[in-house]
């Protein structure tokens, strides 16, 4: 059976005049929790307003209360028609970089359906996602299968197994995602209680680990550190090759070290400030007992949520460095501490992991707002990279970046309402300066604003970052291992032209 797409759009519209002041489109958007408004003259469809304009308004300081919709706006959208065929309306489309298209019926609108639902439906590939030569970087190149997740950088979306990541961190715990991550399925009220319980027991280090953490926590950072100390677990525990071991072992293996890292991150954090670690609490969420053995104090419930979003968030994002890098070696049949050992050394790097502490020193470099434009021009013109910004895989909004702003704006403070300022004004900078680039906020941006507000030490967050994704490396751990074949790549040779003679030492 073939779907139209007036099975998939959302109806009544979101509808503004292209008169309106901006203000009015941008409450309207807020209010539903949306990321487009179609402008409108009578029934006839005349532009569409994204959160994109909206930035780069902001960004040319314009007063939203009298600035009209129509001078931001993309006057006469393409549109898809009622009856079309999804798979029709998909081909016809992929090509632009929209999020959302105005649906109309004989010239007049009648709702609105976003790309990412046609592509869901039409089950094509995402362009961005085929690669038949091989570039630099693999970009694009596809290099296993996974059933885990993906995200699809054009349509601003990612997923754990079938459900939206960015609709599980707004309804569900970390442990149930966690869970669905390990298990392939969400538990019910009774399973997830059982997990919880299972998860707590595993937080507390095995004593030749702890009796290690002063020594390894007074000799470098806690993400080097964090290296060092699950090394130590897997030793410790006897954890033989992963090639040796049946799914149920590994799989326990991997609870063990996913429950255990924060509480190796916390005690790492408070030994190198000089403190008594705090023992974990088995009566408390993983996110919970984290800030709890961070601080010895039982944070705020706001806290709390907000970091378990966080987490949740970034658990798994397809095949990041990291995550790659976990595979490679499970893929040789190593030892589960030994693919994680790797994955946090790949996450330690500034280009994948590094940045949130990045963004907030830059923050901190600019001072003040007014000086944020020539601050951003500056570096851009130094050839620096400007630190939450541009992505390998979205070319257009970060949903973690939009939904980390949304929960940063919920704890609210001054720094939310300055990171906001500098970003709009480094997006618009951007936008401006390297055009085409396709450069917007990515997660680690508002990351580091949230973590901060959370009360995080900015030396942990990176660590932090890496205490959720323990969880998506070792589900991809475990999917390697359950089908497994040696990943083993080649390489160009562009060197001089082999075989000249060898010269005498
Ligand atoms: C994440 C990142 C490594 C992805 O980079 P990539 O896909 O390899 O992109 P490229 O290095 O090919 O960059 C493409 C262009 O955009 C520019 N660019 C990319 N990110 C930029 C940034 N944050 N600031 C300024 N310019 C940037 C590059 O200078 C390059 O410009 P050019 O065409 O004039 O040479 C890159 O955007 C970056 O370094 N961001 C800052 C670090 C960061 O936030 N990391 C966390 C990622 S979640």
């Amino acid at each position: 059976m073939t779907t139209a797409v007036h099975d998939l759009m959302s109806s009544p519209p979101v509808t503004c005049s292209a008169g309106a002041p901006l203000a009015e489109a941008t409450s309207m958007m807020d209010a539903q929790q949306i990321g487009s408004v179609v402008i409108t003259d009578g029934p006839a469809v005349v532009g569409i307003l994204t959160e994109r304009d909206l930035l780069r308004a902001s960004a040319a300081r314009v007063d939203p209360s009298v600035e009209p919709v129509r001078r931001w706006m993309t006057p006469d959208p393409d549109v898809v028609a009622l009856d079309e065929e999804v798979g029709a309306a998909w081909a016809g489309l992929s090509h632009h970089h929209y999020r959302h298209l105005p649906v109309v019926d004989r010239g007049s609108l009648v709702g609105v359906v976003s790309i990412r639902d046609l592509l869901a439906v039409a089950q094509i590939r995402p362009t961005d996602e085929a690669g038949a030569d091989v570039p630099r970087g693999l970009e694009g190149v596809v290099v296993a299968e996974t059933s885990i997740g993906d995200v699809r950088g054009l349509q601003g979306f990612f997923h754990y197994r079938q459900y939206s990541a960015t609709d599980l961190a707004a309804r569900r715990s970390l442990e149930d995602v966690w869970q669905l991550l390990f298990d392939g399925a969400l538990p019910d009220r009774a399973g997830a209680s059982r997990f919880g319980s299972e998860v707590a027991s595993l937080r507390t280090l095995p004593p030749g680990v702890a009796a290690l953490l002063p020594a390894i926590a007074s000799a470098g950072a806690p993400l080097d550190a964090l290296r060092t100390v699950v090394s130590h677990l897997g030793a410790e525990l006897g954890w033989r090759p992963g090639h040796d071991i049946g799914h149920e072992e590994l799989r326990s293996q991997a609870l063990r070290v996913c429950a255990a890292v924060p509480t190796m991150l916390a005690a790492v954090h408070r030994l190198s400030d000089g403190k008594a670690p705090v023992p974990p609490r088995d009566d408390l969420s993983h996110a919970a007992n984290y800030l709890w053995m961070l601080t010895g104090e039982e944070a705020p419930e706001a806290y709390v949520r907000a970091i378990e979003q966080y987490l949740v968030l970034t658990l798994d994002h397809g095949f990041n460095a990291s995550t790659f890098a976990a595979r490679v070696i499970a893929s040789t049949g190593a030892d589960l501490a030994a693919a994680v050992v790797g994955a946090i050394g790949a996450l330690s790097g500034p280009l994948h992991g590094g940045a949130p502490s990045r963004a907030l020193d830059m923050l901190d470099a600019i001072g003040t707002p007014d000086r944020a434009e020539a601050w951003i021009r500056d570096a851009v013109a130094r050839g620096d990279r400007i630190m939450g910004f541009g992505h390998r895989v979205y070319k257009t909004d970060d949903p973690r970046a939009v939904f980390l702003r949304r929960v940063a704006r919920g704890l609210g403070g001054d720094l939310v309402d300055f990171a906001e300022e500098v970003e709009r004004t480094t997006v618009g900078v951007l936008a401006e300066v390297k055009p085409g680039r396709r450069l917007y906020t990515n997660v680690e941006f508002f990351a580091g604003v949230v973590m901060h507000t959370c009360g995080i030490p900015r030396s942990m967050f990176t660590p932090t970052f890496a205490a959720g994704r323990v969880i998506g490396w070792c589900a991809h751990v475990m999917e390697q291992a359950g089908d497994n074949r040696l990943i083993r790549p080649a390489a160009r040779y562009v060197g001089p032209p082999p075989p000249q003679p060898v010269p005498p030492g």
